[in-house]
């Protein structure tokens, strides 16, 4: 079964691994329901689509999103249930359907990452379900028709991956490592790639710098930037990566609260931003965070005021980090109230 979106299917993207699978000799089937967010009940339809049709194998070809789906639909008929929401917190089954992802866009890194995010659809929270994919083919090629917006936005989510693995509470130096190449990507391949969509230099580096990203927060998280993208996004439908990117300033500048000096300092080195080896960590952090904000500028990236959206609407996010994944990772121990100054900062820090 190949799990994708709609539109993959109308633009020839999906077409492409259709046809290569049937001249493998394999009969296909499409599921292309896929959507942002990654509704649970799409991934329930998904489950009763597979088994009527006694699918053995799944590749899921798409955004973030439309991978997660696929890896719920595969978790579901692995542990024989029927609806996704029986096992946000299970441990990973063994796979009795293999799941091979195929990105579309270089962001999430879900190709890579240990988990899925879902949109659970009585609460409307973000569930993170355990499940991983046996195997990921990250082709650049299959970028080449992203827009430049989408580009963007995915782009500053793959920073905003390496950024929280480093500055985090999980420290852990593998993830250091594999998060200062994916920011240092970034920093070089991601304006060319929105500017020269298929220049195969840029996509293919942003594509290694989403895995990399993916790989970094298999192994630390991600920290409270992810919280307010994953739950104000939840409540707006915001594109993850643009909840992301508007999140990323003020979680540096949160981060430096706690003193995380040096884990600052190497995502500042890895983003190539002065800050004349100063000892204070806000110091450093709001470097970081200037560089940012004229990065975001510079690729467009529209700010969540200009959405629409007010500090009020923001604010209603607030409650709701205490169940993000993510939020467990953030330096200190945030209160409501201090998750409430993190989302004026965030507000006002991008105008
Ligand atoms: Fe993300």
């Amino acid at each position: 079964m190949v799990c994708t979106e709609k539109a993959l299917m109308d633009f020839g993207i999906a077409t492409q691994v259709v046809a290569a699978l049937e001249k493998a000799g394999l009969t296909v089937l499409v599921y292309d329901k896929c959507v942002a967010d990654a509704p649970s009940r799409i991934c329930d339809e998904g489950v009763v689509f597979a088994r009527e049709n006694k699918v053995d194998g799944i590749v899921a070809v798409g955004g973030g999103s439309t991978i997660d789906t696929g890896k719920a639909i595969d978790l579901v008929l692995s542990m024989g249930g029927t609806t996704i929401a029986d096992y946000y917190h299970v441990a990973e089954p063994e796979h009795k359907v293999k799941i091979i992802a195929i990105p579309t866009t270089s962001g999430t890194g879900s190709e890579n990452t240990p988990c899925a995010v879902i949109c659970d659809a009585v609460t409307g929270r973000k569930e993170i379900p355990i499940f991983r994919a046996d195997l990921a083919l990250a082709d650049p090629v299959l970028t080449y028709t992203v827009p430049a917006k989408v580009t963007a936005a995915t782009g500053l989510d793959v920073l905003a991956h390496c950024a929280e693995a480093i500055t985090n509470r999980n420290y852990n130096a593998y993830a250091n490592i594999v998060a200062k190449e994916g920011i240092r990507l970034t920093m070089k391949y991601l304006k060319t790639a929105c500017e020269k969509p298929k220049n195969v230099e840029a996509r293919e580096k942003m594509a290694l710098a989403a895995n990399l990203g993916g790989q970094a927060i298999a192994e630390t998280g991600c920290s409270i930037g992810h919280s307010f993208s994953q739950t104000f996004g939840a409540m707006n439908h915001i594109p993850h990566g643009l909840g992301c990117a508007w999140a990323l300033p003020s979680c540096m500048t949160y981060t430096a609260k706690y003193g995380r000096r040096e884990d600052l300092a190497e995502t500042a080195d890895a983003m190539g931003v002065a800050y004349k080896d100063s000892d204070d960590a806000m110091v450093i952090a709001k470097a970081i965070s200037d560089v940012l904000v004229a990065f975001m500028k510079e690729l467009g990236v529209v700010s969540i005021k200009d959405m629409g959206y007010t500090l009020e609407d923001c604010l209603k996010s607030a409650d709701l980090f205490q169940y993000d994944a993510a939020f467990a990772n953030a330096p200190g121990k945030p209160s409501v109230e201090e998750a409430r100054e993190y989302i004026k900062d965030t507000y006002f820090i991008y105008q």
